[in-house]
């Protein structure tokens, strides 16, 4: 719809660019959207971070690549084996411009790169090459074998498809763990997973937390997180932790751009407190952690949803990263 609104206005656009799969592991249908923007000539980036394995398995979503994108990056550092920082580029067909491609890296991109990590890319590379199939089956089974185990703890949830119609495709090597039933934050299981098992998770939020499972898990690792999650329930039902209020659910789909994050950045700032800053327009990246997502930018219209989303953040444990007042009683505004 996006695309025909442009076309009719005589536009078109420069590409689209979608994250996929979610820090979650959700997967969006690239094969419908790769399709349709090929149909109008409009060439697909894939933000593939957390998909540097996919469709190495047969149990495994199809990678960005195999479903029709013309470029997608991947962080192999995050789900292969490789050393932390590398990742890589990945280019299909003809509709994005190679020459250009490389003339923006190297605008972008050291003179002095590090063999240590394009070594490690060739190594996780190799490693795939040998078994691309049966290196991934021992981790596969064990997160299967624990979310069957966790989705059978009363008050406990597993993200699945069943839960998100409208994304069918979950990485398998995924396992979000909801305890909204027991009315327990993301924050607090993750201090109990902590402080009492050791256990540390892939991502924290408001109701739940993710874990990936790779090719360094082990048994031990699930016994030690399926004993970790009984806990929690047991401490919860037993009365020894603070009942969570119910969460603020995240601000993402209703955001409005007022001046682009460009020219925000560059735009006079003016400090405005938290109390007064609705309707203001954003002048810092404003990003909660855990989970390590931005809420607001520069450029974007402050809102009242936005506002609470972050206070219950913070009063649930999140740091506030990002912003020059990281105790949120103000925010750097764009002068008008
Ligand atoms: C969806 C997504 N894209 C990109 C990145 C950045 O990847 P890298 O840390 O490899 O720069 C992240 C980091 O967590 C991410 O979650």
């Amino acid at each position: 719809m996006a695309i025909q609104e442009l076309e009719m206005e005589g536009r078109k656009p420069a590409a689209v660019f979608i994250t996929s799969p979610t820090y979650h592991g959700i997967c969006s249908n690239l094969s419908e959207i790769s399709q349709l923007c090929h149909s109008h000539g409009v060439p697909l980036i894939v933000d593939e971070a957390h998909g540097a394995h996919l469709g190495f398995h047969p149990r495994m979503p199809n990678s960005a690549l195999q479903q029709g994108a013309d470029l997608a990056v991947q962080s192999t550092h995050k789900v292969l084996c490789s050393l932390t920082q590398s990742s890589m580029l990945h280019m299909s067909g003809n509709l994005v411009d190679r020459e250009k491609i490389c003339g923006c890296l190297q605008t972008l991109q050291s003179t002095s790169p590090s063999y240590l990590l394009l070594a490690s890319l060739d190594a996780a590379r190799h490693q795939l090459s040998e078994n691309p199939e049966g290196i991934f089956e021992e981790a596969l089974q064990m997160a299967l074998d624990a979310k069957n185990t966790i989705r059978g703890l009363p008050g406990i949830s597993v993200l699945d498809s069943q839960s998100l119609p409208n994304f069918p495709v979950i990485d398998p090597l995924r396992l979000t763990i909801g305890f909204g039933q027991l009315s327990l934050s993301g924050y607090e299981a993750d201090e109990i997973m902590y402080d009492d098992h050791e256990i540390i998770c892939e991502l924290v939020g408001t109701s739940s937390i993710t874990f990936a499972f790779n090719l360094g898990t082990c048994k031990e690792h699930v016994e030690r997180l399926v004993s970790g999650v009984k806990h929690v329930r047991v401490s919860s039902t037993r009365g020894t932790v603070a009942k969570a209020e119910p969460s603020v659910s995240a601000p993402f789909a209703d955001f409005k751009t007022s001046l682009i994050p460009r020219d925000a950045f560059f735009a006079s700032k003016r400090r405005v407190s938290i109390a007064n800053c609705v309707g203001e327009v954003c002048g810092e990246l404003i990003c909660p952690y855990p989970p390590g997502i931005p809420v607001m930018i520069p450029g974007e219209t402050i809102t009242e949803r936005a506002l609470d989303y972050l206070l219950d953040a913070r009063r649930k444990g999140a740091m506030i990263s990002g912003t020059s007042d990281p105790r949120l009683s103000s925010i750097l505004v764009c002068k008008k």
